[in-house]
């Protein structure tokens, strides 16, 4: 069914291409990267918009923007600096790829016009280079992300049990390429963006505010919801101890290093184990605040825990850190969380 579905829709391509953009120039929202486009904004907003909606984008855009208004500007500016503004989006990699891209560009290398290129560069993808080619330079290839997977498994009826997203994108990476015109193809794709975020939603599609209904397989037969259809991700339980400690109006926070993976250069309260203390022995102290997060395929439980100064000379990576200046180096979000609502709950102020 699928086949058919698809090769249907690809018979109705121009038909389908003119009903989707008749409705994005319509119902497209006003967002800042498209109401005034140029490559940097284009780069700016697909790194930020990595795993990350569009509502929550938009503040830090603005503040982006303002601090670093081209790659020169970026480029010029200290690492600490980049990060603490990206602080709060989370999956800090990418600033710090968009910072190593900015030195890249503004240090004389042409900007590349086709994904082809793009692909390999810092933190550039497949759906990122597509992006950036077909919007800032009119190439004609398509992104495919989770919600364009979601699009398509639709509108061509594809039931099958995809093993992961990334086999969905794959095996759905053919259609989108066909589906996307030689004219405008930049705004086909943010047009598929804005289908996926607004009306052809994953729990609850709104087929009935669809532009593009009576080209979808899926609806016809009934339950487009069900499509499409993914094997659940195992996850794993983690449980991490973390430590308040104080020392003469200093907070001890424990900074990554370069080899820090997607942490380096943030500070975060450190692990039990990174202040050498004995998980068992930490979490004997006064629970200050809990937390559950979610990082890739892990679910971990946090606690943290008052504790005593560790004892002898600090370990790697920890600085005391006076209470004053606590809005100077960059936390991750859940830390800055933390010890805002720790010490807002003693009185303190930590801005
Ligand atoms: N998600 C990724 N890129 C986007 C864009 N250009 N507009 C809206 N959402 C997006």
């Amino acid at each position: 069914m699928a086949t058919r579905a698809a090769a249907s829709l690809l018979r109705s391509r121009a038909a389908f291409q003119q009903a989707l953009i008749g409705w994005y120039r319509v119902h497209a929202r006003d967002l800042p990267w498209r109401s005034e486009p140029s490559l940097y904004r284009t780069v700016v907003s697909e790194f930020m918009l990595q795993q990350t909606q569009v509502t929550t984008v938009l503040p830090y855009f603005a503040r982006w923007m303002d601090a670093f208004p081209d790659f020169t500007a970026l480029a010029a500016a200290p690492e600490d600096r980049v990060l603490r503004l990206w602080e709060g989006l989370g999956y800090y990699a990418r600033a710090r790829n968009l910072h190593r891209l900015a030195r890249i560009l503004a240090g004389g290398a042409e900007a590349p016009r086709e994904a082809a290129s793009w692909i390999g560069m810092p933190g550039v993808g497949p759906y990122t280079a597509a992006a950036i080619a077909s919007i800032a330079f009119g190439e004609p290839v398509a992104c495919v992300d989770g919600n364009v997977v979601r699009i398509l498994a639709r509108l061509t009826a594809d039931a099958t049990l995809f093993p992961n997203g990334a086999a969905a994108v794959k095996a759905l990476a053919p259609v989108a390429g066909k589906l996307v015109p030689e004219v405008s193809p930049g705004d086909h794709n943010q047009a598929m963006m804005e289908l996926g975020a607004t009306v052809c939603l994953r729990a609850v599609p709104l087929c009935g505010s669809c532009p593009v209904r009576r080209f979808c397989a899926g609806a016809k037969q009934g339950d487009p919801a069900a499509l499409p259809r993914l094997s659940p991700k195992p996850s794993l339980q983690r449980v991490v101890a973390r430590v308040w400690c104080e020392k003469g109006g200093a907070l001890l926070l424990h900074r990554a290093g370069s080899a820090g993976g997607r942490l380096a250069g943030l500070h975060e309260l450190p692990t039990a184990e990174q202040a050498g203390i004995p998980a068992a022995e930490a979490a004997q102290g006064p629970l200050l605040a809990t937390g559950k997060r979610s990082i890739t395929k892990y679910r971990i439980t946090e606690s943290i825990h008052r504790v005593a100064p560790p004892k002898g000379p600090l370990r790697p990576g920890l600085a005391w850190v006076p209470l004053a200046d606590l809005d100077v180096p960059a936390l991750s979000g859940p830390h800055r969380r933390w010890v805002k609502q720790i010490l807002d709950k003693r009185g303190d102020k930590a801005s």
